[in-house]
């Protein structure tokens, strides 16, 4: 039988990846044509969501999960703590968060964990296991 616990984790994954399809269908990627929706859990219980917007000028281009991150803050402010993040795409494809990402879901979620696609299935992993030694001010 399977502990409470480990249920009520996967409902939480299973909610988040909900939230994060249905960002990703908002997605505005003509040039790549590679949707991709985040997702994350606050330590308040919120959920929070993005996808990604690309532009002509293709660097400007802004992927889901930081633009749910930058979204989240302006909407609730800066005391922002990620738990969890769920990242998905349209194609099916492995696709952890770049590091840039990275970077930014360590600056509100140091202990974060983040479920995403690997080469081999789905995988939830610590933030500290993707960004070794991020990079901190304070
Ligand atoms: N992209 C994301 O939104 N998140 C990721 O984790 C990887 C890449 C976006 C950026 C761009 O719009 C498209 O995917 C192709 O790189």
């Amino acid at each position: 039988m399977k502990s409470a616990g480990k249920s009520a984790a996967n409902e939480k994954n299973e909610k988040l990846l909900r939230a994060a399809k249905k960002a990703m269908k908002q997605a505005y990627a003509p040039y790549s044509h590679f949707r991709v929706g985040a997702a994350f859990l606050t330590a308040k219980g919120e959920i929070f969501s993005g996808c990604n917007v690309e532009n002509a000028s293709y660097g400007l281009t802004i992927c889901a999960e930081r633009n749910a991150i930058f979204a989240a803050v302006a909407q609730s402010g800066p005391g922002l703590e990620i738990r969890a993040i769920a990242v998905v795409n349209d194609q099916g494809v492995s696709c952890s968060p770049c590091g840039a990402c990275r970077q930014v879901i360590y600056e509100f979620g140091p202990k974060a964990t983040v479920y995403f696609q690997s080469a081999r299935g789905w995988k939830t992993t610590p933030i500290t296991d993707l960004l070794p030694e991020g990079f901190r001010l304070k």
